[in-house]
């Protein structure tokens, strides 16, 4: 087990946190289809409780479903026995010859193991030379904006038997998003409280799209996966690797 999305805050983020991952869904299946890869095996590093995974096997693809959370994982095995798991991270896992590599919900931004820019270009080195020629690396991470300058924003959010609060401070000089998180779970008459702190790399997307070009790749930028304009401070790349 990890010290991140442990049993309890895995649970939250999968019935309270769905929407990110069910409105991306349709936005890059659409992506997909436009560039004419209908079937294939498709990786998706930071799977998570395996909600994009569902939709994405149910629309005719393979899927891996690569997230260094084992309880994350255990929620996405339930949910689609038929694709294949494994708790890894996305940084190192092997990623195999595949059509589509995509990252939903600021995976790349997590900084659980080693993050940095080199890490960052070995996977992007990787993902370009396993993708099959036509194939495209979808993802989202954040952004500088989730906090000003020297505040400490706090905020929570509920569901039937889970609390969860969070506070949030961005660092402009290491780029570093932190988010310090209570959640609470219901189990019998009780609450069981649980203290996750998640550090994020903030993105300058000008610099990623450089880098992802430098690489081979041909960039689009967006703040949005079709019709889903994602929540602010959240960016998207679209990177395809030429036929
Ligand atoms: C905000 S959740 C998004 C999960 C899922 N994609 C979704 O949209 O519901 C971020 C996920 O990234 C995973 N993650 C973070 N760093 C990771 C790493 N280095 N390797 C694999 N998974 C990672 C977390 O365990 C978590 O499941």
């Amino acid at each position: 087990m990890t010290a991140w999305y442990g049993e309890d805050l895995a649970y939250i983020h999968d019935v309270g946190f769905r929407d990110y991952a069910l409105k991306s869904a349709p936005g890059i299946l659409d992506i997909l289809k436009h560039r004419e890869i209908q079937s294939g095996l498709i990786v998706e590093l930071g799977c998570g409780s395996g909600l994009s995974t569902e939709i994405l096997h149910q629309s005719g693809y393979q899927v891996l479903g690569i997230d260094i959370s084992a309880a994350m994982v255990a929620i996405a095995q339930t949910r689609v026995p038929t694709a294949e798991f494994r708790v890894d991270s996305l940084f190192t896992a092997e990623i195999p010859p595949c059509c589509a590599v995509i990252s939903i919900g600021e995976c790349l931004s997590y900084a659980f193991d080693a993050n940095s820019d080199a890490v960052l270009e070995a996977l992007f080195q990787r993902i370009y030379q396993t993708l099959l020629p036509g194939g495209v690396f979808i993802f989202d991470v954040v952004v500088p904006g989730h906090a000003a300058p020297g505040e400490v924003a706090r905020h929570f959010t509920e569901g039937q038997d889970w609390i969860v609060l969070v506070e949030k401070q961005e660092d402009p000089i290491q780029q570093l998003l932190t988010r310090r998180i209570i959640a609470l779970r219901q189990v019998g008459d009780l609450y069981r409280r649980t203290d996750e702190v998640h550090f994020l790399r903030l993105f300058n997307m000008e610099n990623l799209a450089k880098t992802l070009r430098q690489n081979g790749f041909q960039v689009d930028i967006t703040d949005r996966y079709g019709a889903f304009s994602l929540p602010p401070a959240r960016m998207v790349a679209i990177a395809y690797k030429p036929i």
